[in-house]
């Protein structure tokens, strides 16, 4: 059995002793009270992370000036008012021996509200490469006063009871606006040459210093390399990074990115391998002396271990991986990693639903995450029967819930396996780790007792004659079949018999609909050697690209070839053509061997009669209630097992 003794072992930072090698990173969470103080939700989220033993746990983004916040309801550090709310979050740490950093931030020009209320400052009047404004270019006055404002944050983290600060130096935030040449044009000493560009963060960690004294350790988050064109890399920055040791950095921890870096490689999606970035890590600990956290996609502790025994680094932060399973750690320890459930970079609800403006933290895959305040515990007041019909991620996920719940839960799958659409899609090139998912969810169910039923339909004379006392109805949907001529015809098939390798892959290929499911049958069709043409109606793709797995998809299907034609409609199928429109104009596809519906699906419905009439109480969840992602699927299934 894997011990990781190298994971498991203590290191001391600056005095500080953490008693092993993990840390969990700051993640934004939204939880906060709208005046930026410290909110329950906080409390809570952090509690249940800090169950889990990381070594280290580093709060979210902490603003240090008004001017600097990200969104309006930052929590916040730039008064003493808030150093009560903070101390709460030092106990939740402390009860558990866990040490607790406060991560201080200033936003610079990446903050749509600061620019829309013009009052984002910048290095130089350089617009937002997300939201396209620009700053307000700083005086020297204002550097003064940000540099201060950065000293009496860390001062009040101190003595807030933090064991230790974090200045965060990445992510296009406004330390990383100074180090990069793509944000910094200023002619004076705080521009020009990388050590110019520099001196911003070395005063920031020297007033730091002066503030907290001699014994309170300091780590110094930066974004080693941009990883955008014209950014700077880790050969850029490694020549500076001894004087930000000497400014006061105990540690440096080696993220990467910027805003704007291509894809979001930030919270990398799937298509990165987990610890892709560990040699930035290797980098730094190169250049200096001091502990060196790594970060980038780890889930397993097994390659953390790794990591850390092959000296690439000496901690590693675990990030989305903490929101998936808090106590993936606990597991590890008990020789259980296969229990473990495995964050799976889809980004649905985590930093995507943040950067959309779709809400509060939360987990595709974890009801729990951001909801810590209103999960129930369980158990059940009255544990009930309970019927989940459909086995995708909404049915498995209210089975599990309601079976953790203490009722007593049948799933019917009609289908031979669990996972729904998801496990169909997750044959497309790089969405292994959803079927994993779904193995894993299917596997915990089991645990819990869940009778699964596949091969078996529910039907209206079984809830007629059993009588369950309570149904989820979480039967999915069906694909819409559009109404074209040629539909009919043999060389028309669906994309989820593509991807389930029910059909083989055609040469010549046209895809009808460029949604998810359309580029992401593509995707797997051109990685089988396919030459591939996707049809979609809209002017503008419905695959986001500001979503990561959104723009991996765009450039995937772009590089192996395809093409894309939008504002497009498919008017007929023949044998060997597809016949097209757009604007006005119709022009025949030629040769075409193959035709792959991927219309979308549409809600499939067929035992709420009965269940009326019958006087079963039931919820529709999920695709059945509406197509939707899995984000929505497993938050819907969690709740009707919750208001069982
Ligand atoms: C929801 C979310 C919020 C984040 N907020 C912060 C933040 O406040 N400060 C920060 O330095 N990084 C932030 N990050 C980046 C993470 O700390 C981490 O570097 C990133 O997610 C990569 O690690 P992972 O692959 O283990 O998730 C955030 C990431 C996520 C997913």
């Amino acid at each position: 059995m894997n011990r990781f003794d190298n994971l498991f072992s203590t290191i001391k930072i600056r005095g500080m002793e953490l008693s092993n090698r993990v840390v969990m990173p700051p993640m934004g969470t939204l939880l906060g009270n709208p005046d930026g103080t410290v909110s329950e939700a906080v409390i809570a989220y952090l509690k249940r992370r800090a169950e889990g033993g990381p070594g280290l746990i580093m709060t979210e983004i902490v603003g240090v000036h008004p001017n600097g916040l990200s969104i309006n309801t930052q929590l916040s550090a730039f008064d003493d008012r808030f150093i009560p709310g903070l101390k709460r979050l030092v106990d939740v740490a402390h009860e558990r021996d866990i040490k607790i950093a406060m991560q201080i931030h200033h936003a610079g020009r990446e903050s749509f509200f600061m620019l829309a209320e013009g009052k984002a400052i910048g290095p130089s009047a350089i617009p937002s490469l997300i939201y396209g404004m620009p700053p307000r270019e700083m005086t020297e006055e204002d550097i003064g006063e940000i540099i201060q404002a950065f000293g009496s944050a860390a001062r009040r983290a101190r003595e807030a009871g933090f064991d230790a600060v974090e200045v965060h130096g990445a992510h296009g935030y406004l330390l990383t606006q100074f180090l990069s040449e793509l944000s910094n044009q200023r002619t004076d000493g705080y521009g020009g040459s990388m050590k110019n560009r520099a001196r911003f963060v070395t005063e920031i960690l020297a007033e730091v210093r002066k503030e907290v004294g001699d014994n309170f350790p300091i780590s110094l988050r930066l974004s080693v390399d941009e990883c955008i064109k014209g950014g700077y890399t880790a050969r850029d920055i490694a020549p500076i990074l001894p004087d930000f040791v000497s400014a006061g950095a105990d540690m440096i921890h080696a993220s990467f990115g910027t805003h704007g870096s291509p894809g979001g490689i930030t919270s990398a999606p799937i298509e990165y391998e987990p610890g892709f970035n560990a040699w930035l890590a290797r980098e730094v600990k190169e250049a200096v002396n001091v502990p060196v956290i790594a970060v980038g996609r780890f889930t397993e502790p097994a390659l953390a271990d790794a990591v850390i025994a092959r000296k690439d680094a000496d901690l590693v932060a675990f990030g989305r991986q903490f929101l998936a399973d808090p106590d993936f750690l606990i597991k590890a320890k008990e020789g259980r990693s296969g229990d473990i459930c495995t964050c799976i970079a889809c980004n649905q609800g985590c930093i995507e639903r943040l950067m959309l403006g779709e809400g509060k933290i939360r987990c595709a895959i974890n009801p729990e995450t951001g909801q810590e305040t209103i999960y129930p515990e369980g158990p059940a007041a009255k544990p009930r029967t309970v019927w989940v019909i459909g086995a995708g991620p909404g049915g498995l996920t209210a089975a599990n819930e309601a079976a953790r719940l203490g009722h007593d839960v049948t799933l019917f799958e009609e289908k031979s396996e669990t996972g729904g659409l998801v496990r169909i899609g997750s044959k497309a090139p790089f969405k292994k780790a959803y079927g994993e998912w779904i193995e894993w969810l299917t596997r915990e169910i089991e645990k819990r007792g869940v009778k699964i039923l596949t091969n078996t339909t529910a039907s209206d004379e079984m809830i007629g004659k059993t009588h369950p006392e309570m149904v989820i109805l979480a039967t999915g949907g069906k694909p819409i079949v559009p109404d074209i001529p040629g539909i009919d015809l043999d060389n028309v098939c669906d994309a989820l018999e593509v991807l389930a390798g029910n059909e083989k892959p055609g040469n010549n290929v046209v895809v009808l609909g460029g949604g998810q499911t359309g580029m992401e049958v593509a995707d797997f069709a051109a990685s089988k050697g396919s030459s591939v043409t996707i049809v979609e109606m809209l002017k503008r793709s419905p695959v986001m690209k500001l979503t990561s797995h959104g723009y991996m998809l765009h450039r995937r299907v772009r590089e192996s070839g395809c093409t894309l034609l939008l504002n497009t409609t498919v008017k007929k199928i023949e044998k060997d053509s597809v016949i097209i429109e757009s604007e006005g104009e119709e022009r025949t596809l030629s040769p075409v061997d193959q035709v792959i519906i991927a219309a979308g699906i549409e809600p499939l419905d067929n035992l709420t009669k009965t269940l009326e009439e019958e006087h079963i109480p039931y919820f529709i969840i999920g695709d059945a209630k509406k197509p939707r992602r899995i984000m929505e699927a497993t938050d819907e299934g969690a709740k009707a097992a919750w208001d069982i």
